[in-house]
């Protein structure tokens, strides 16, 4: 698939439904035509998530072992669940839903002042000024750093992945059919200002309600539009990261495509840097509009492995540094994850090279038994790989001391065996393939090049790892979020058509998460179990609101207790079920059993979650409401724009658009979520 067929595909509505697409196109060059593409060839996309491929066809497609229905495991007659709730209906409407019992309060909206000296949003008259100081789009990952003992005050950290032009700004309508003509340079400077992140203090009253302390000392904003960042580890100083504004190699300015992220043991923020290829534009483009690369580049082979310049945003029309042509080095300052210290404002943000370099989905963290400090990162690509990065030293009291353990530390991709078994195998220079000869001069370029890396070392291509959280006893869990181009199941990647995903979970050897090998196991496959040729295993007790499909963010809680969040993307209009949070069993006879908690209004992908240490907060985030799929929602059945939109949640105002929201769920009356 090319990037015309995608910007021109008439059932592909709008820029988050474009970005799932993109995420869909391999650049793992190990990989020949798929099953996929035969498929996609013969049938169509959108008649394939539809389900109106026949069993006829599908058989002579995949045969017959496709459709044997998932064995059905020994039906309990009742499985005690450790999530005390009842759950939400599944379904899709114009609102969010949360299980009874609890409220769901809107917190934060895009555009909503987060300085005391902000102005009130205008939607009609944004400026990049004002939005330097208001709360940005498209939240995704959500954390929480506790400022009093009893977690009712703290500081909220989001990530604001991207932005949505068509539903953002008034008159315009999608931008990337037609050359960005409506983008101007004060559109650009806002689109720029509404990305990045937000620090913003809040504070739970006596009434057991949230809200913003709009003067708060630590409140900030994060974007690429302005603000400087270093980088760190064997990449810092790389001749590969010298550009024409920084002959040092050493700093940057902003942070693109923050989707998920991690909180450090020691309170500091990770902002996993994912689609950052998409910001790059160049001014060579063939006659359909796709960006050429000239082979005499020296970092021609990184591109394409990586898939720079993606041209999806037109910041390069007006801003040097998105241009390749002009600055070729810069996307090797991108794809990185970023550590920001919340608690000092004025701290300069630092892009840890020692994580590698991908399309990093989130930045999960754990103590191992050992005391080091172990991180999860998906690679958010399909046939792209899972990631595990364990430092030298080990976590101590020394809050400074610590940040150098995100420096000098050891990464590794992940090989999953058919024995059950998953080594992670060490990324490092001189190692193996990893020689001069193979274009790795030193450990600079394994960090920059990490995913040719991984191609070297045999890393086992999966099906889309977005997020992955460990537990402290040495369990991890990893969402595989769909691949329905898969030509060849493996043991890790069981279905060739894996059109809902399904989620590993890892055992480390020892219980130790620094260890460099375990085991694996798959602990579902999602999509729904009714329809044999879905291939969905659950645990029987699942009911017919309670499987889903995609798996992207996930969080454990204060009970060790394993909560997911969907992000269909478009594929809601096949499975009928908005996104939303759902509580995933993973232990004794209710293993396998999913309720859902919390259901998303139309179109948006849920995010977050996060709970406070007490478990008594749950903070979600919503991210483009009223976008995805709106051609699937009855009664509507047209693309969303700024001036007609699927749904104006959650303010239901005429004159509002929908807007990206953080949700914060509370017990009514008081007390720990789900228990
Ligand atoms: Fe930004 Fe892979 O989700
Ligand atoms: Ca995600
Ligand atoms: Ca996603």
């Amino acid at each position: 698939m090319k990037r015309s067929d995608i910007v021109n595909d008439p059932s592909i509505g709008n820029k988050a439904e474009a970005f799932e697409a993109f995420d869909d196109i391999p650049t793992n060059p190990n990989l020949g035509r798929t099953i996929g593409d035969v498929i996609n060839a013969r049938y169509g996309r959108r008649d394939m998530l539809r389900g109106m491929l026949g069993v006829s066809a599908t058989t002579a497609l995949f045969g017959t072992s496709a459709l044997i229905a998932p064995k059905q495991a020994q039906a309990a007659a009742h499985t005690d669940s450790r999530y005390v709730f009842d759950e939400v209906t599944a379904g899709n409407d114009e609102t969010h839903h949360v299980a009874e019992g609890y409220d769901a309060q809107i917190l934060l909206r895009w555009g909503d002042p987060i300085m005391a000296d902000a102005p009130e949003f205008d939607v009609m008259n944004q400026t990049a000024a004002a939005q330097l100081k208001q709360f940005g789009y498209n939240n995704d990952y959500v954390g929480f750093v506790p400022l009093n003992d009893e977690g009712t005050r703290g500081l909220l950290c989001v990530n604001h992945e991207y932005t949505n032009e068509e539903v953002m700004f008034p008159g315009l309508g999608r931008q990337d059919r037609d050359g960005f003509s409506g983008m101007t340079p004060e559109l650009i400077d806002i689109e720029m200002a509404a990305h990045g992140g937000s620090v913003v203090e809040i504070a739970q009253g006596e009434d057991g309600q949230w809200s913003v302390v709009r003067d708060g000392k630590m409140n900030r904003r994060i974007t690429p539009l302005d603000t400087e960042m270093t980088l760190s580890g064997p990449a810092a100083g790389h001749t590969r990261l010298m550009t024409n504004d920084d002959p040092t190699g050493t700093m940057v300015i902003g942070t693109i495509n923050n989707c998920a992220g991690g909180m450090t043991p020691w309170g500091t923020w990770l902002m996993a840097e994912e689609n950052f290829h998409g910001y790059f534009w160049t001014d060579n483009l063939d006659a359909e509009g796709k960006p050429v690369i000239d082979s005499a580049n020296p970092e021609a082979v990184s591109y394409k492995r990586y898939g720079v310049p993606g041209a999806w945003y037109a910041w390069g029309k007006t801003h040097d540094r998105w241009n390749v042509d002009r600055e070729p080095n810069m996307p090797n300052k991108f794809g990185w994850v970023v550590e920001v210290d919340p608690m000092d404002p004025t701290s300069t943000p630092v892009k840890h090279t020692a994580l590698g370099r991908f399309r990093h989905e989130g930045a999960e963290t754990t103590v191992a038994s050992d005391g080091k400090l172990v991180i999860y990162m998906g690679d958010d690509n399909r046939f792209d790989y899972q990631y595990k990065y364990v430092s030298d030293g080990t976590v101590s009291d020394d809050r400074a001391a610590n940040t150098k353990l995100l420096e000098e530390g050891t990464l590794y991709a992940a090989r999953f065996d058919e024995d059950g078994t998953v080594t992670w195998l060490p990324l490092v220079h001189g190692e193996g393939p990893l020689t001069a000869e193979n274009g790795f001069n030193d450990q600079g370029d394994v960090m920059i090049d990490t995913r040719i890396a991984a191609d070297l070392v045999g890393a086992t291509p999966m099906d889309r790892p977005e997020d992955a959280q460990p537990r402290g006893d040495g369990t991890a869990y990893i969402m595989l979020t769909n691949n329905s181009r898969r030509e060849e199941a493996n043991a890790a990647n069981p279905r060739p058509e894996n059109s809902f995903g399904h989620i590993i979970e890892i055992k480390e050897d020892g219980g130790n998460h620094s260890a460099t090998r375990g085991t694996w196991s798959i602990l579902v496959k999602c999509g729904d179990p009714a329809i044999a040729e879905v291939g969905a295993q659950w645990n029987p007790e699942t009911s017919e609101n309670g499987w889903f499909g995609s798996p992207d963010n996930c969080v454990i809680d204060a009970d060790g207790r394993l909560w997911i969040s969907t992000d269909q993307g478009s594929n809601w209009g096949k499975t009928g079920k908005s996104d939303g949070l759902y509580a995933l069993e993973t232990e004794g006879e209710a293993r396998g059993t999913s309720k859902l908690f919390f259901r998303c209004p139309v179109g948006g992908e849920m995010c977050g979650p996060y709970f406070t240490d007490n478990g008594e907060t749950l903070f979600l985030a919503v991210q483009h409401p009223g976008t995805d799929g709106t051609k699937d929602l009855a009664g509507f059945e047209r693309d969303s724009t700024f001036e007609d939109p699927a749904t104006r949640w959650p303010d239901f105002d005429p004159a509002m658009p929908p807007r990206p929201s953080v949700v914060v769920v509370t017990k009514k009356g008081g007390g720990k979520i789900a228990v």
